[in-house]
């Protein structure tokens, strides 16, 4: 008889992470979820957003950054929240856009347990290993356009990196 085997499939959860929520980590949602879909990894993965600040809960993603977003078949839908104690213990993979919002996240982690899920947002990246994600927000169209360089760039590598670790 044919042996069956059946897997079951465990979720790998993705945080992007930033100060508003609107710019640099909707971007980051929305070019991985992109990425994992073309190469048809949906079904492993939750994907999320949050901003280290509470400026903008509840906004949708700035609309100079969903336009730079669409020219490269990105659509941004995710509406602003602030990042939770609660995402530490909830994520696998915490994607910090800059020094800042990489320590204010770990400001939050009081008995230093989770830090081994907080990264930097190019720590896989080749072209651009360990830099930060400029924040766009008080610049022009360039800015924007860079981030998002940045993020494709850092969000292949980044799943590179996650389909080895979990052999997907
Ligand atoms: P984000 O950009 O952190 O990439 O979402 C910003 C959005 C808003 C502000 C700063 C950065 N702000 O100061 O309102």
């Amino acid at each position: 008889m044919e042996h069956i085997r059946t897997a079951r499939q465990i979720m790998i959860n993705v945080l992007f992470v930033c100060l508003g929520n609107i710019c640099r980590s909707p971007s980051g949602e929305g070019v991985f979820k992109a990425l994992i879909k073309k190469e048809g990894l949906e079904k492993a993965f939750f994907v999320d957003s949050a901003g280290t600040s509470a400026f903008h809960v509840g906004e949708s993603a700035d609309s100079r950054m969903r336009k730079h977003a669409v020219q490269r078949e990105i659509n941004l839908t995710s509406l602003s929240r602030k990042f939770t104690t609660n995402d530490l213990i909830k994520f696998d993979y915490i994607m910090a856009m800059d020094r800042d919002n990489y320590s204010d996240i770990l400001v939050q982690d009081k008995h230093d347990k989770f830090n081994n899920k907080v990264f930097m947002m190019t720590n896989y990246s080749s072209l651009y290993y360990n830099k930060e994600i400029p924040d766009p927000y008080y610049g022009g169209d360039k800015g924007f356009e860079k981030v998002l360089d940045m993020l494709q760039e850092s969000c292949i590598g980044l799943l590179e990196m996650i389909k080895i670790t979990h052999e997907l």
